[in-house]
Order: structure tokens, then C-alpha cells, then sequence
């Protein structure tokens, strides 16, 4: 059944002209059909660079909204419109721009994790594998307003230093739920094995000791080719297991806490991705006005970050 699905979405995205860009945190059985797979500045790179004229991003909707503004004339398409994200949902451009009035001159440095109205109010756009990069571009002396995850944020500010970075008080309920009690335990479970944890996890600030590496999502998937380690926690939303463990069978991957599943990612089936392609919905649109601001943000990121590899670790190993 799985194998006959995945011949349809082949030949599908054949007739199509489609390129199927999956997150890491997608379904095996998607991340095994795609043309690529990888973390939010990899895909949004692919995206951009692509000469199909379809462009099926199995993600959620901030993903398939950014490779809209950043190739507006492909056909961009999700196989769920109800793919969103909680942490892209706990800010608004309405709180945005309250928030900007407070803080006047203030350069704005928001996460792709955002609506498009939230990116086109923002000077910067940034992920996790280029955050630290990001702020470190803007002037010590201008105050920086860092959005929606209080998480990363926080991680930012540890490792810049900087005093004058204002956090959004956001999460994502995933990975929030990975606090430094989940740690303390499984690293008493698994005496020895290394911790990579995204940067988004409620641990990443307050345990930043026993965090081995703090890696965007393509950062951990470098790590699992490289690393010779006999077993490693892997604190993430657990789609993310498949590819580590195809890439390095040697190693045990074991997720600091199975129960990490993001409900949004999940919504995506390759049912849906056939029925998306052969239907050609659910189509993503975005306004002229905003695209066009929400862009100049993106751009900004991605021109920052050009000469870096196409994924990049958040940080290096922490001492
Ligand atoms: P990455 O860019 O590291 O893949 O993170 C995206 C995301 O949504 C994490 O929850
Ligand atoms: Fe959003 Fe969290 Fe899901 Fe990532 S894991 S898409 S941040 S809800």
C-alpha cells in the first residue's frame, strides 16, 4: 500500500513538474518520496532555487508561506491546510506593531516560525540554524526585539552576551514540554550517552551544562552521520529518528521524551501528499503588499547567511 502511494507521488510529481520539499519532522514514509529533506533554512534555500514550476512543501504553513514569498510565481502547495504551528500562532502583527511602538528604533529579528503579516513587520527573519548569526549582525548599541520563541531567544542572549535583547514571551508546546527534569533523568538512564537538543526545548537555557550540542534540526542530522558515540538523547520532535537512524545504524538514537510528536507536522500523510498533487491544493497565497515586505525580511536573512553551508549547527559542542 506504502509502496503503491509512493509510486503515484512519483509519477505525480513527474506530470506535475513538482518538487516535494519535506521537513525533517515529516513521516518516513514522506521524508522516503522527497526531493529533499531538511530543517527550515535548507528547504526555504531549496525553495528558492528551484526551477519546477510546483512546488509541494510537506510541512506546516509558515514552511509553504515562506517558499511562496520567496519564489512568488511557482504554485506552492500544502497537503493540509490545517498544518499550522503554536509557536507561529503566539504573536500577531497587531502585537507586533504595539510592541514595536515601545520600543522605537529597535531592530526586530523574528523567527521563520511566523504568519507572513509577522515577517513583513520584521527587519530580520532568522532560524534556528542561523539565529546567533543573525543577531550578531545587528549593532551592540540598538536594541533588539527577538520573536515569538523565549526559548531560543534566551539561548541567543547567552551566547551573544548582549543585554538589550527583548524576548516575546512564546513557545512551541512541543518542545517546551522538554524540561530540565526530562534531562536530569534520562541522563541518569543513559550514563554516558552525548544530548543534542534543538534550541526550542524548555532545557536548551536552564541546563545548558548537560546539553552536549545545541543544533537546528539539519544540525543534528550532520551530527548522527558523524557522530561514533554508542548511544545519544535526542531532544526534538521525534520525526526527526527516521533519517538518524538510516544514516547511522551503528549509533542508538534514543528521543529524550517519545511523547514529542508535533501534532501539526503529523497532519501530513502521503495520501494527502498524493491527493495534494494530483488535485493541486491546498494552493498558498500570500499578499502582494505583505509578500513583498515579508520579503525584504527573508532577504535579508538569506544574504546574511549566504556563505554559510546550507545547514548549519546553532552552536558547536558547548564545554
Ligand atoms: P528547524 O529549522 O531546526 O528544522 O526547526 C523548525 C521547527 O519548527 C522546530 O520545531
Ligand atoms: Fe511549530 Fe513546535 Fe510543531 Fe515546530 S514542533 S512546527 S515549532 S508546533
Amino acid at each position: 500500500m506504502t509502496e503503491d502511494l509512493a509510486k503515484e507521488v512519483r509519477e505525480l510529481k513527474r506530470r506535475r513538474d513538482a518538487v516535494l520539499l519535506a521537513h525533517n519532522y515529516q513521516l518516513g514514509e514522506i521524508q522516503d518520496v522527497a526531493d529533499h529533506v531538511g530543517d527550515s533554512l535548507y528547504l526555504s534555500r531549496k525553495a528558492m532555487e528551484t526551477d519546477a514550476q510546483v512546488i509541494l512543501f510537506s510541512g506546516v504553513k509558515f514552511m509553504a508561506e515562506t517558499a511562496k514569498i520567496l519564489n512568488p510565481t511557482k504554485t506552492v502547495l500544502l497537503p493540509d491546510l490545517e498544518a499550522g504551528c503554536s509557536l507561529s500562532d503566539s504573536i500577531t502583527a497587531e502585537q507586533l506593531r504595539a510592541w514595536k511602538k515601545d520600543h522605537p528604533g529597535a531592530v526586530v529579528v523574528s523567527y521563520v516560525n511566523t504568519s507572513a503579516e509577522v515577517k513583513a513587520e520584521s527587519d530580520y527573519c532568522c532560524t534556528s540554524s542561523n539565529a546567533l548569526e543573525i543577531v550578531r549582525r545587528v549593532p551592540e548599541s540598538q536594541e533588539v526585539l527577538f520573536l515569538p520563541d523565549m526559548f531560543l531567544g534566551n539561548y541567543v542572549k547567552q551566547r551573544t552576551g548582549r543585554k538589550n535583547i527583548h524576548l516575546w514571551v512564546g513557545d512551541c508546546f512541543v518542545h517546551t514540554r522538554m524540561r530540565p527534569e526530562t534531562v536530569r533523568r534520562m541522563k541518569g538512564e543513559h550514563p554516558g550517552a552525548e544530548l543534542v537538543a534543538h534550541p526550542e526545548c524548555g532545557c536548551s537555557t536552564e541546563v545548558l551544562p548537560d546539553v552536549d550540542r545545541v543544533l537546528s534540526t539539519d544540525g543534528m542530522m550532520r551530527y548522527a552521520k558523524e557522530t561514533r558515540q554508542p548511544e545519544v538523547l535526542v531532544a526534538t520532535e521525534v520525526g526527526i529518528l527516521h533519517r538518524m537512524r538510516k544514516v547511522n545504524p551503528q549509533t542508538s538514537f534514543i528521543p529524550l521524551s517519545p511523547e514529542a510528536v508535533c501534532p501539526f507536522m503529523k497532519r501530513n500523510t502521503l495520501e494527502k501528499v498524493r491527493d495534494s498533487l494530483r488535485d493541486i491544493k491546498y494552493r498558498i497565497e500570500v499578499p502582494d503588499p505583505i509578500l513583498r515586505r515579508a520579503r525584504k525580511a527573508l532577504d535579508r536573512m538569506v544574504e546574511a547567511t549566504a556563505t554559510s553551508p546550507a545547514s548549519t549547527t546553532v552552536s558547536a559542542a558547548i564545554a
